[in-house]
């Protein structure tokens, strides 16, 4: 069966930028777009142009620096704020603006304080205004999640005769099981007029965590689409996270699906976007978190010294990191002790092993990691301690074999 092409939309520089205290300027935005492009994302939201002057810029300056990714930008179904993102986007070789309006009773109620009727009507006219000035033309359907799906066919229906292009169902409020989110989005795709010649996409907020299994859920069920940012930074608790779409997709070829994304730049992406937002990203976060390839534990350490696939079921090398690390702590046990000496270039006997590992412990207790210098602090004292007596053979070349341990 042939693989079905998943486009990836990726929002960091304007739903990743609405974190509270990350800020970017417009060079910085620059540099992470042309990253972006070079990822393959298919799609950079550069921004939000009528929110600020800067944002603004930011886009055009976007617009000028990529080339063969659509540059999107973000407008509420206002005509002042569609004239203006169609301004900033001018430059782009192939833009796209993205216009849309709360559609939940939520927010019909309490932000517009208007009627269902009344919100379709604007839907229509946000989509027929912005079709006067580009060609594609993407409709979000604001808190989608709790939207119910009767009424939102009835106005995915109505964009898509006005020219939508691509219509993007948000977990605005990160309120949907996996199960419910799909069946919204298999619900449009089987009850919509039209639906065929659009783009389904999702959008999910991670409040419960279910971000990426949301948005999983979405493209099982037929989205074509999926909106994520780098590191899942976005409001609240965050977006989809790109390298976990991505990465599931790609672990899953049973899935028939596949991206653009290539995979070996997704660490120095992450990289880049935490340095420049000033977001670090958390130590256990998948895939690009510092402990996503790093063993501490003893068992784990000796699986994956003799083999990677032990622990680990994505090879760190696939998402641009060298190799997984081992982590030296008092949970560690011989194998490992043995690996990094080994990496240092010292090879010890079993006997010089079993008696480092010893004193190795007594350090480990005390401190939370042994870093390579506190080995070799090691070594020397304990032959300081045993009177010099010999316990280890050392070389100076270091043959990069990660098990090589002399047992005499
Ligand atoms: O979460 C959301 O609903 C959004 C829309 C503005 C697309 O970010
Ligand atoms: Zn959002």
């Amino acid at each position: 069966m042939e693989k079905k092409k998943i486009q990836i939309l990726d929002t960091t520089l304007r739903d990743g930028e609405q974190v509270p205290g990350c800020k970017l300027n417009t060079k910085e935005k620059v540099k992470i777009a042309k990253k972006l492009e070079a990822l393959g994302v298919d799609v950079i939201e550069a921004g939000f142009p009528t929110s600020s002057p800067g944002d603004y810029k930011s886009v055009q300056e976007i617009c000028k620096s990529v080339f063969k990714t659509v540059v999107c930008a973000l407008s509420r179904a206002v005509e002042k704020d569609i004239e203006i993102a169609a301004k900033a986007l001018k430059g782009a070789k192939i833009p796209r603006i993205h216009t849309g309006i709360g559609t939940s009773n939520c927010h019909i109620r309490y932000k517009f304080n208007t009627t269902p009727e009344k919100i379709i009507e604007r839907a229509i006219n946000a989509v027929k205004y912005a079709k006067k000035f580009v060609e594609d033309v993407e409709f979000y359907a604001e808190d989608a999640g709790r939207t119910e799906n009767k009424f939102l066919s009835k106005i995915c229906e109505n964009v898509i005769k006005y020219g939508a292009t691509v219509i993007n169902i948000p977990d605005t409020t990160g309120y949907c099981l996996p199960e419910e989110y799909g069946e919204k989005i298999r619900f449009l795709k089987e009850n919509v007029k039209g639906i065929h010649k659009i783009t389904l996409s999702t959008h999910c907020h991670n409040d419960l965590g279910l971000a990426t299994a949301n948005s999983l859920s979405g493209i099982i069920n037929g989205a074509q689409q999926v909106e994520c940012t780098i590191n899942g930074i976005g409001e609240r608790a965050g977006n989809t996270s790109l390298e976990e779409i991505v990465m599931i997709i790609k672990q899953n070829s049973h899935l028939n699906l596949f991206t653009n994304i290539d995979t070996k730049l997704i660490y120095s992406t992450s990289n880049l976007v935490s340095k420049c937002t000033g977001m670090k990203v958390q130590a256990n976060k998948a895939i690009v978190g510092m402990n996503a390839f790093s063993h501490s534990s003893g068992i784990h350490q000796d699986g994956v010294i003799k083999k990677r696939e032990t622990y680990e079921s994505i090879n760190p090398e696939d998402v641009g990191i060298d190799q997984s690390s081992i982590i030296l702590t008092a949970r560690s046990g011989r194998a490992a002790l043995a690996y990094r000496y080994n990496k240092l270039g010292h090879f010890l006997s079993k006997n010089s092993l079993d008696l480092v590992y010893k004193i190795f412990l007594k350090y480990a207790d005390k401190n939370k990691e042994i870093n390579d210098k506190e080995l070799k602090i090691i070594l020397k004292k304990y032959n300081f301690n045993k009177k010099n007596k010999k316990i280890l053979h050392s070389t100076s070349t270091n043959t990069g074999s990660s098990r090589r341990i002399n047992v005499v």
